[in-house]
């Protein structure tokens, strides 16, 4: 093992509390090793007993698991009949203890802005958004895109095209007018959703310019329907437009809508994804596969039982928002928490504000988020009742075991379990993480498999990798999540995700094994970085850069040189209360050198404000590499961009360097 290898295989052990754990679906390791095996040896009756345990059927299917990923077909519960609607709602009417019960709470930025709906709420308001599809004329396969921020009316609108059998494409509210453009052609889609627009720090954000602004040049679009957000008149610019508010003063509109019959393997929604790699990709999933692994996942890895509230802070149109905020939290009967709004406004301490004030029990962050409160607000957690919560999670990119350690401490106060999930849009759910009664956790691993699911991972010449040698992470054998292809490309989809290693799911991450079995992932291929022909891991020098006292986040990329190959360019971003200097690089260069040693020491260390990212918090490394390089135009795509002030931020502070 190299010296930073080492540093990152933190010798910190945590073990699992014992309270909670006599309540939780899987107990022990005992128990998950038997179902882990159970899960291989007989993956029909596995997933047999999981998705009717779960999921209500109109019908049963005829074969419950087929593959072949030399032709990328993918099929689960082929025959089955279901609704994703009926299993979200109406199951739930049919339970005393469900029906008069939140399934959503609401939150806008501003405090008056608060709405719940209960389950029987919810069931009326999707009917009757199913009713206003329905005669506009949408049917069952069409396509309706959302665009709209984080509010009631997109889960609203997500499961009324679910119960008619229409396919949703919900696309970030944040996103450019380019950018919804080109999805909304991709899609082919004939209805857009949207809404006046939001509040943002305080400030206005309007979204119908940009819908209509999009849409001017999308013919496919039929109609509109625009969400009143800001209680104020609303004037369309183009003749398809239609104002909800005016939508529903026809009570013809609230009578029950029945669900559609769907077949398991129809569509249930397109995805885009977040494009930190170049142009969006439209990764679709049916509607039994997915929903059983939604449900399937939710309950064992966040223990998710119907009286936790879960709150997934975010933007709408990411996966985790489809997976762990829309579908499994409603399936199983629980209540979602959701929230419009920034986690600084109007003060540091407003998640957690919010944590407490609605009793949250499950709450799931990105590294992003927690190393934002690590950065300026490390003390503003202690001020609340944070006591509610009784399980965390992680997701996104590979956690700093620093930053892993600082949200079990100072969020769980230590007494409650982290799970750093591994997945990806295209997986539909987790595949790698910890069940959290069941094994002790070594921050920074994703550690084990979930049931069901077989990781390899393999050399670049297909081999097997060695016990802490990484490699690229692949996975044996479907499971009833997996993307069933890109919208109208099935060539890209097999050549992207099963040519790469015939017979395997390609992640695309690299990742190795410990001798514990436990995995770590080290992040996309393109993340690595070659200094005189030895690889480095941007993910892991970042995880030392940020251990040094004066680091709120690091982004490392390599810089095209021309006798080492590669050189290591730093972007760093300071902690409040510490100031660029001379002094401070060399600092940083002596602990790096400390750590890790000399082979490793940045050639140039920038400090910037903040780092380009993407909607969903990933760095967009791309662009930091063309900068790193000198290459200030042709950045590419920037419209996935949060945040696309700091490029030039970026650029000008290169250019002082250089
Ligand atoms: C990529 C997928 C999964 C929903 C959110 C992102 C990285 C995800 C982890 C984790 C290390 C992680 C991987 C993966 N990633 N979770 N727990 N530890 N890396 O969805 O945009 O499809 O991105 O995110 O690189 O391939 P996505």
């Amino acid at each position: 093992m190299t010296k930073i290898e080492s540093l990152l295989k933190d010798e910190r052990i945590f073990y699992p509390p014992q309270e909670g754990k006599d309540l939780a679906y899987i107990k022990s390791r005992y128990q998950y090793d038997k179902i882990y095996d159970y899960s291989l040896k007989d993956p029909d009756g596995f997933w047999t007993e999981r998705a009717k345990e779960l999921i209500t059927w109109f019908r049963y299917w005829d074969r419950t698991c087929y593959w072949d990923f030399n032709k990328a077909e993918i099929r689960f519960f082929e025959g089955g009949k279901l609704n994703a609607s009926y299993n979200c709602l109406d199951r739930h009417l049919l339970n005393p203890h469900v029906k008069n019960k939140a399934a959503i709470i609401w939150q806008g930025e501003h405090d008056r802005d608060l709405r719940v709906y209960t389950y029987q709420m919810l069931h009326d308001e999707v009917c009757r958004f199913a009713n206003i599809l329905k005669s506009l004329g949408v049917k069952k396969g069409d396509r309706v895109v959302i665009y709209m921020p984080t509010m009631p009316e997109v889960i609203a609108a997500m499961l009324a095209c679910a119960r008619i059998g229409a396919i949703h494409v919900v696309v970030y509210g944040g996103l450019s007018a380019e950018a919804l453009k080109s999805r909304i052609l991709d899609a082919g889609a004939k209805i857009l959703i949207t809404a006046d627009g939001t509040y943002s720090g305080g400030r206005r954000i309007n979204l119908l310019n940009n819908a209509e602004t999009a849409i001017a040049q999308c013919e496919c679009i039929e109609k509109y329907i625009v969400i009143n957000r800001f209680g104020e008149e609303i004037t369309l610019s183009d003749k398809r437009g239609l104002l909800f508010d005016e939508l529903i003063k026809n009570k013809e509109f609230e009578k029950y809508c029945p669900c559609e019959e769907m077949d398991a393997e129809d569509i249930l929604f397109i995805l885009y994804t977040s494009g930190s790699t170049g142009k969006p990709k439209g990764i679709y999933h049916t509607t039994g596969g997915y929903l059983v692994y939604a449900a399937h996942t939710t309950q064992w890895v966040f223990d998710l039982r119907p009286e936790d509230i879960i709150w997934r802070p975010g933007a709408v149109g990411w996966i985790t928002f489809h997976t762990y905020v829309v579908y499994s939290p409603l399936a199983l009967g629980a209540t979602v928490f959701i929230y419009d709004g920034l986690p600084d406004y109007p003060n540091p301490g407003r998640w957690w504000e919010l944590v407490d004030r609605f009793k949250v029990t499950i709450l799931y962050l990105t590294p992003t988020n927690i190393r934002a409160f690590m950065k300026e607000r490390e003390d503003w957690p202690a001020k609340y009742d944070l006591s509610t919560l009784r399980i965390l999670g992680t997701v996104g990119e590979p956690i700093n075991p620093e930053v892993w350690i600082w949200y079990h401490k100072n969020v769980g106060k230590g007494r409650i379990p982290v799970v750093d999930t591994w997945w990806q849009t295209e997986t539909g759910g987790h595949l790698i993480s910890p069940l959290p009664y069941t094994i002790p956790q070594k921050p920074g691993s994703v550690t084990l498999p979930l049931p069901g699911i077989e990781p390899v991972i393999f050399r670049d010449d297909g081999t097997s990798a060695d016990i802490n040698e990484s490699g690229h992470l692949c996975i044996k054998g479907a499971w009833p999540g997996i993307a069933r292809g890109l919208w109208g490309d099935s060539e890209k989809f097999k050549e992207i995700y099963f040519s790469r290693f015939p017979g395997y799911y390609f992640t695309g991450d690299q990742a190795r094994v410990d001798e514990d079995g436990y995995f770590w992932i080290m992040g996309r291929l393109d993340d690595v970085i070659s200094v005189s022909g030895y690889l480095i891991r941007t993910s892991e020098l970042e995880s030392v850069f940020v251990a040094h006292s004066a680091v709120a986040e690091a982004a490392v990329v390599g810089m095209p040189h021309e006798i080492k190959g590669e050189v290591i360019y730093a972007y760093i971003v300071l902690k409040d209360g510490f100031q660029p200097s001379e002094e401070l690089k060399k600092n940083l260069i002596q602990h790096i050198t400390k750590e890790i040693g000399p082979l490793v020491i940045p050639e140039v260390i920038q400090f910037v404000n903040d780092l380009p990212k993407t909607r969903s918090g990933k760095i967009m490394r791309r662009i930091l590499r063309k900068v790193a390089a000198g290459v200030y135009d042709d950045l590419g795509d920037k419209s996935t961009l949060a945040n696309p002030d700091v490029v030039e931020k970026i650029i000008q502070g290169r250019k002082e360097i250089f």
